[in-house]
């Protein structure tokens, strides 16, 4: 069992190095991260600067104070997009925090400034964007960005730095042979095979290739692939993802374990969204809402088990719809229809309507991943990171694994790895 002596400290500057950069969730985590740091406001829904954790002998802790996280004030952001905006006028555009609330960083969101994006517009035809590399392979894209990645760490002299997709959805990309061996990627990436090599397995190559932690924040396959997982793993570089679990697929993966914990059935789960933001534009888009639906469906099959319980989840009708409506901006609506039914097979409806500000919620998922993502590098955790499941609505898992989505579980895991870490055990049945 690792011992806290074993996790290299988190001294020095960490740079976070976000793809994306200018988006409503990046601006927003970004945002809200200088101003906790200057005690302007408080890092809500943060698990790395809030939740506490009970010890063996009882007592309770913050998480930061059993490993050594990095210290917010320690982090330099930076990033890549297709537009060339500073984060403030960039998160001005995104419409999600209010003028006043940028002000109170502003210098410092001006600051930052992108570098120009690998970029495929195949890959989201909704976008057009203007500042991006130019690059004969996409294995020139992936030396220009290492070179964005090493250029980055010294003129901001950082002893560590993290890659983050916060990146629009890109079109659904099937597993091939290409991704099965990293061998066989690389050879696609030299010959340019475009079709198969998305510009975000550009940005996991290059990170990993650095020796840096690569998150996935949309549902992407991108570093879920067989040779990600074997760079990954010779590199000693973890990865974490896929897409933030931030809505309406983290009260499914609440309330679904508490229909199977009390074996009630369910016979049909309808869920549907209303969106305005860039996000929902790209979705609008049939094949990348693909990306995402399948992102979205795989979380109730999981939980149910409908092969071990069909007189309950056997016949699950269950529906996703994303719906592109530009006047509600970041502030998502989204409905939910289960009926579920209970002794002797009587119905029962349950009607949910979550009215959510998309990138509040999924702004502290960010910097979790982060913040998590940089101590498990330190602990020498590398491949993927399974136990940061909890924050993902598609947890990565390799193919002798499943995923495991029950947020009380995956709660669990994030508990039990970071105890290990540290030498602690759960204290009593009360953890
Ligand atoms: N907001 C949420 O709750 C949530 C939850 C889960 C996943 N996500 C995913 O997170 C991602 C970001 O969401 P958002 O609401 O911030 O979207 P957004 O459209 O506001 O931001 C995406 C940003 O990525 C940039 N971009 C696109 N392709 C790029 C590339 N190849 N390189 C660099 N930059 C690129 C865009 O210009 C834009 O600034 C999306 O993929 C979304 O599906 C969001």
């Amino acid at each position: 069992m690792a011992m806290k002596e074993n996790i290299k400290p988190a001294t020095g500057r960490l740079g976070v190095l976000v793809v994306g950069v200018g988006g409503a969730v990046s601006t927003t985590m970004i945002t809200g991260t200088l101003a906790a740091r200057k005690g302007l406001a408080k890092p809500i829904g943060a698990i790395t600067q809030m939740a506490t954790m009970r010890m063996q002998d009882g007592s309770e802790k913050l998480i930061k104070d059993i490993v050594p996280l990095a210290d917010l004030n320690d982090i330099v952001f930076g990033g890549w997009d297709i537009f060339p905006d500073n984060v403030y006028k960039a998160a001005m555009y995104a419409e999600v925090l209010k003028e006043k609330d940028l002000n109170l960083v502003r210098d410092e969101l001006q600051n930052i400034k992108p570098m120009p994006a690998a970029f495929d517009h195949n890959f989201a035809k909704r976008l057009n964007g203007t500042y991006i590399k130019k690059a004969d392979t996409r294995w020139d894209m992936v030396e220009q960005l290492r070179e964005d990645i090493r250029n980055f760490k010294v003129a901001n002299n950082c002893e560590r730095i993290v890659v983050l997709w916060a990146a629009s959805t890109e079109i659904y990309v099937p597993m091939t042979d290409e991704h099965n061996s990293l061998a066989a990627l690389e050879k696609a990436m030299k010959e340019n095979h475009v079709e198969v090599i998305a510009p975000s397995m550009c940005y996991a190559y290059a990170a990993i290739a650095e020796g840096t932690p690569f998150i996935m924040g949309a549902p992407n396959l991108c570093v879920d692939i067989p040779a990600m997982w074997e760079f990954a793993k010779k590199m000693n570089v973890p990865i974490a993802g896929k897409d933030f679990k931030s809505g309406q697929t983290l009260m499914k993966t609440v309330l679904a374990p508490m229909f199977k914990t009390r074996m009630l059935g369910v016979s049909g789960w309808f869920s549907t969204n209303i969106l305005g933001n860039r996000d929902g534009e790209v979705l609008d888009q049939p094949e990348n809402f693909k990306t995402k639906e399948v992102s979205k469906l795989s979380v109730i099959d999981n939980i149910f088990e409908p092969e071990k319980f069909p007189d309950l989840y056997g016949d699950i009708y269950h529906k996703v719809r994303i719906n592109y409506y530009p006047p509600r901006k970041d502030n998502k609506e989204a409905w939910d229809n289960i009926d579920i039914f209970g002794w002797m097979g009587y119905p029962m409806e349950i009607k949910v309507n979550f009215l959510c500000r998309d990138s509040i919620l999924a702004a502290p998922i960010a910097l979790d991943l982060v913040i998590f993502s940089d101590l498990a590098m330190r602990a020498g955790m590398y491949g993927i990171q399974t136990w940061l499941s909890f924050f993902c609505k598609s947890p990565m898992h390799d193919f002798e694994h499943q995923p495991v989505h029950d947020l009380f579980r995956q709660w669990r895991m994030v508990k039990e790895t970071l105890r290990n870490m540290v030498g602690e055990t759960a204290p009593s049945y009360l953890d």
